[in-house]
């Protein structure tokens, strides 16, 4: 779950590997290193921290045309100086920077070991590099050397390399992580995303799984595992879908919470085209033809996922909703014609992956819904649907979420033609603006009221405990602080021995049915000391609320409400001066299971 980035022919590319390895700070940051050869040799940078931090410890000019740069999130090994990459071989010959995890890393280091190699580092990756270090040594060719490690390494890797020998090639080898090459005119990059690369370039070469071989200035050669030449072109990609920008605000959280309204808009407009649904006939054939409809989900996702099962019972199909790390290792399809969801924003979360490798050797029909195009989860689907949210860069996910939410809101409707979902989510849109411009300074005052505490507690029912899961998720990402969610009933079955003087309680009051019941639960905690903050609907609201919502329909309480939940999560995080876009140990795609 690192970023690479690497570049051949380019003079001085200092410039393009700093801003390119920030471009994928979002794959991790606890670590970061570029290696130079110059020469005949390998020079290596790298230390704990950030990249801007890396980039006060590099020269003003890079005296070369050809380094590879890493940003890390550390899977094997302590995120320290000695773990970052780039990894340097025995001879100090080779140079590595890896995305990805090697699963038999062990194997491979005590056949090294036969070989009289031994390791500085915890890590996988410099087990890599003296593997190829081993088969150069042996036949004086590194192509064959790639060959001969991708038949031995099993796991994830997206690899560039360099050896002193050949200064003017990077190598490359790909296995389950992304590595595309940038085409340019004077010179070839290469990196984990093409969003890296996007201020050179806007045609890229996508390496497939199993594929290795060399970039040069002007080249580019790869090979499949038999060694056979691959022939690929650079396919030109629409440089709007990668490019980032603040566009003047201050964190990536703000802005893509604010473009909730947009999102909503633009989802509409795709799959709801001159009054009449916008899907694929035979999906949606598929679908009505289900009697379970299984989501798949990690995260954020699986909060996605939790409302979409409800959305299906309106057909009398029932839902099964899993993990995708739980699932992957206990594959089930209930029911007598299942049909699988899987939800990833990124495309590329590693347990989903897995789990969809399942789906597709069982055949049964499946659907992804992803933000990404292109996405490893998009091109092995059976169908996909985009979300349209943009790119989502800050680590917590929001438009995302609701992108989500609302889509799973069409594709259920569409399969009965209730076109009233349409008006419904142009509804939430007015609410959502309604907490964007009236209510932020009373969300800025809950976030001062709970920033110092160590604990908080949401809860809801129905649909809003769904949004409970998801705002307490948020808030526990970026403030660190400790929050759980429960369902409003569950909560005397043990959490309210949990109940102190003082500890805030967030609740939902959205759905008419179960009011009596929450406003129960409401007093049950403040019965016991706890400091409570309700956000009720209009029509169910009582003066002592602290935040009212304008009437909408409660099976949107996920898109209606949530920009006041992501809203929270972020000035907490403000006020308590974290980094709200890069919270730590996370990582925007989790590419590792
Ligand atoms: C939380 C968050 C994560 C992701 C999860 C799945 O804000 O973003 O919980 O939802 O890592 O990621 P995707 O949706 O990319 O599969």
């Amino acid at each position: 779950m690192c970023g690479i980035v690497g570049a051949v022919g380019f003079i001085n590319p200092k410039e393009y590997i700093i801003e390119g390895l920030k471009k994928l700070e979002y794959r991790g940051y606890d670590s970061a290193g570029v290696a130079m050869l110059s020469d005949n040799t390998i020079k290596i940078i790298k230390d704990k921290g950030t990249i801007d931090h890396l980039a006060t410890l590099l020269p003003e000019c890079f005296d070369t045309d050809l380094a590879i740069g890493h940003t890390r999130w550390a899977t094997h090994g302590a995120p320290n100086k000695t773990n970052s990459h780039p990894h340097i071989s025995k001879s100090k010959k080779i140079s590595i920077v890896h995305n990805g995890v090697i699963e038999n890393y062990l194997d491979v280091k005590s056949f090294l070991n036969k070989h009289n190699y031994d390791f500085a580092t915890s890590t996988d990756t410099e087990v890599v590099v003296n593997l190829i270090e081993l088969f150069y040594e042996q036949n004086g060719d590194m192509l064959t050397a790639l060959q001969k490690s991708m038949r031995i390494l099993k796991g994830s890797y997206a690899l560039c390399i360099i050896n002193v020998d050949d200064p003017n090639s990077i190598y490359i080898m790909k296995n389950c992580s992304p590595l595309l090459i940038g085409a340019c005119e004077d010179f070839t990059l290469v990196s984990s995303d093409a969003g890296a690369m996007t201020k050179y370039t806007d045609r890229f070469i996508e390496l497939s799984d199993l594929e290795y071989g060399k970039i040069q200035k002007d080249k580019v050669e790869i090979y499949n595992i038999n060694g056979q030449r691959v022939d690929k072109v650079a396919t030109k990609k629409n440089l709007e879908d990668l490019e980032i920008d603040l566009n003047g605000y201050p964190h990536y959280m703000l802005k893509e919470i604010d473009e909730i309204e947009n999102v909503i808009h633009k989802i509409i407009s795709q799959y709801y085209v001159d009054d009449e649904f916008n899907f694929d006939k035979d999906l949606l054939s598929d679908m009505r033809r289900a009697d379970n409809i299984i989501f798949i989900a990690c995260g954020t996702s699986y909060h996605a996922s939790l409302v979409g099962g409800r959305y299906f019972e309106v057909y009398n199909k029932s839902a099964s909703i899993y993990f995708a790390s739980e699932w992957a290792f206990h594959p089930t399809f209930p029911g007598n014609k299942p049909f699988v969801i899987l939800i990833s924003q990124s495309g590329e979360t590693a347990d989903v992956i897995h789990c969809q490798k399942i789906i597709n050797e069982h055949k049964i029909p499946h659907l992804v819904i992803t933000n990404t195009d292109g996405s490893t989860l998009q091109r092995n689907a059976m169908y996909y649907l985009l979300l349209y949210a943009g790119r989502e860069i800050s680590v917590a996910s929001t438009k995302a979420y609701v992108a989500q939410v609302a889509l799973l809101a069409i594709l259920s409707r569409a399969l009965g033609d209730i076109k009233q979902v349409i008006t419904d989510l142009y509804k939430c849109i007015d609410i959502i603006r309604d907490i964007r411009y009236h209510w932020q300074d009373k969300i800025k005052d809950i976030a001062m009221q709970i920033k110092d505490i160590k604990d908080v507690f949401y809860l809801g029912r129905g649909y809003d405990y769904f949004m409970a899961l998801e705002a307490s998720l948020k808030l526990k990402e970026i403030s660190y602080i400790h929050s759980e969610a429960f369902a409003g009933g569950e909560i005397k079955h043990g959490p309210i021995a949990l109940i102190e003087q003082g500890m805030p309680v967030i609740i939902f009051i959205t759905d008419p049915e179960i009011t009596h019941s929450i406003r129960g639960n409401v007093e049950e905690v403040k019965a016991r000391g706890a400091k409570t903050f309700t956000i009720a609907r209009d029509s169910l609201s009582r003066e002592t609320d602290t935040i009212i919502i304008q009437e909408y329909p409660s099976y949107l309480s996920s898109v209606a409400v949530s920009p006041f939940a992501f809203y929270l999560a972020y000035y907490v995080s403000l006020f308590k001066g974290y980094n709200v876009d890069k919270p730590r140990n996370l990582a925007k795609s989790v590419t590792v299971e």
